[in-house]
């Protein structure tokens, strides 16, 4: 997997084949409705938990007060249920008029005030997936009217398109002559059994790969394990710009334990994947908090190289599994993930962790132990506890002698 000249030859060809629209340079980060609001729409009886204008406004709050937009966290992207049920007489777009009165742009005007960045949902098909007015016969009023609403980000979903393969690259160029800058995040691949990815990087930002992802723990394990057993379909098309999105994370709701939420955190950083919540940001779970905060796992998962990183290794059984990702300054971050529901004791070697031979010096992510130094060859000694990870930044010692050379000169 790890043949350098191969990765030379990407490098050289790469720009001219990949969206090059000046943003998603590393996986945007941010919040959507989705999976923690799906399509509640009925305010009275749900009155925190409806999308509307104020749902959105209190979590751009909770997001820039509580430390979550300094740590990375920027997009607020409002999912499905949102619109009108019918155009307006001009053919536009109209928000819900009840749930949202102020208008998309004074809503998205609020969420950038705070310094936070503000996405919408659409699709590209006759209806949305919960049956609102789709963009098809209308691309190019609603990409304009994206514009016009200083819109962020864009995801458009796939229900009913009628052809992806031309529907997402000519919705992507109509986005682009608005001139606003917007992250298009493509469900194109989701809705295919054999996506063409350089065509799909070629028109979008980040890209749904597959199922939408639940509040249960079955649920990302399935999702990681599709995403280690079809990874050399398209883990090498990610790089600054252009990311795989195994779909958002479950953190801080119901369906996890907090190893649990470890696991996804730090699977989602090897995979270089969109960190976007779905969870109700003001009253969250301290310790499902401090996992979403991490910096030291942000870092890997907002690495400037943009490599995507691999499963490389797998038990017998599949219950343990190593995912690897190669970071600049030739560190790597390993995720020793125990999918199974007893305690793993291992011992790995430097061939199933696909490591060159050298000295490490090991940091825990996790901080769950001091640092740690591997030398060349050794075995790697692993505890993980029952759907739980161990989560190491491995930095070559030369590279850290170096570091502290010019810390002292
Ligand atoms: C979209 O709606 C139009 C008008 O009703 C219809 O002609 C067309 O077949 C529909 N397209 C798809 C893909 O459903
Ligand atoms: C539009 O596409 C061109 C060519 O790829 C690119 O240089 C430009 O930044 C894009 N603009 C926007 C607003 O996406």
């Amino acid at each position: 997997m790890f043949i350098p000249s191969l990765f030379v030859v990407f490098g050289s060809v790469w720009p001219s084949l990949a969206l090059d629209n000046g943003v998603g340079l590393t996986p945007p980060m941010g919040w959507l409705s989705w999976l923690r609001y799906s399509c509640t729409i009925n305010c009275e009886e749900y009155p925190t938990e409806c999308i509307s204008e104020n749902l959105i406004k209190r979590t751009a709050d909770a997001m820039a007060s509580e430390g979550f937009l300094e740590a990375g966290y920027q997009y607020v992207i409002i999912d499905d249920c949102w619109p009108e049920t019918t155009r307006g007489a001009d053919g536009r777009l109209v928000p819900d008029q009840a749930r949202f009165p102020s208008g998309i742009l004074e809503l998205s005007r609020y969420i950038q005030s705070k310094g936070l960045k503000f996405g919408i949902y659409e699709d590209y098909g006759n209806l949305t997936c919960a049956g609102y007015p789709g963009v098809l016969g209308h691309e190019a009023t609603d990409a304009a009217t994206f514009a016009e609403w200083e819109v962020d980000y864009v995801k458009l979903d796939g229900c009913g398109a009628p052809d992806p393969d031309e529907g997402y690259p000519m919705f992507g160029k109509l986005l682009n002559e608005t001139g606003r800058p917007m992250i298009y995040s493509c469900s194109w691949p989701a809705y295919q059994s054999h996506p063409n990815y350089y065509a799909i990087a070629k028109a979008c930002n980040i890209w749904r790969n597959y199922g939408d992802i639940e509040n249960n723990w079955g649920s990302v394990l399935n999702i990681m394990n599709w995403f280690g057993s079809n990874q050399d379909e398209f883990a090498q098309i990610a790089g600054p710009g252009n990311f795989n999105d195994p779909d958002m994370l479950v953190i801080g709701n119901s369906g996890l334990s907090v190893d649990q939420a470890r696991v996804q955190m730090a699977v989602w950083s090897v995979l270089a994947a969109p960190l976007i919540m779905s969870v109700e940001v003001s009253s969250m779970e301290p310790e499902f908090k401090e996992i979403l905060l991490n910096k030291d796992v942000i870092a890997v998962d907002q690495d400037p190289m943009g490599k995507q990183g691999l499963r490389v290794w797998t038990g017998l059984d599949g219950q343990d599994q190593i995912w690897h990702r190669e970071l600049s300054g030739n560190a790597r971050a390993l995720a020793f993930v125990n999918s199974g529901e007893t305690t793993v004791e291992a011992s790995y070697t430097y061939e199933q962790m696909k490591l060159p031979l050298q000295d490490y010096i090991l940091q825990d992510l996790y901080k769950e132990e001091e640092k740690r130094t591997l030398r060349a060859g050794e075995d790697f000694k692993v505890k993980i506890n029952p759907t739980g990870v161990r989560f190491y930044k491995f930095v070559p010692k030369i590279e850290e002698d170096i570091v502290r050379e010019n810390e002292i000169y």
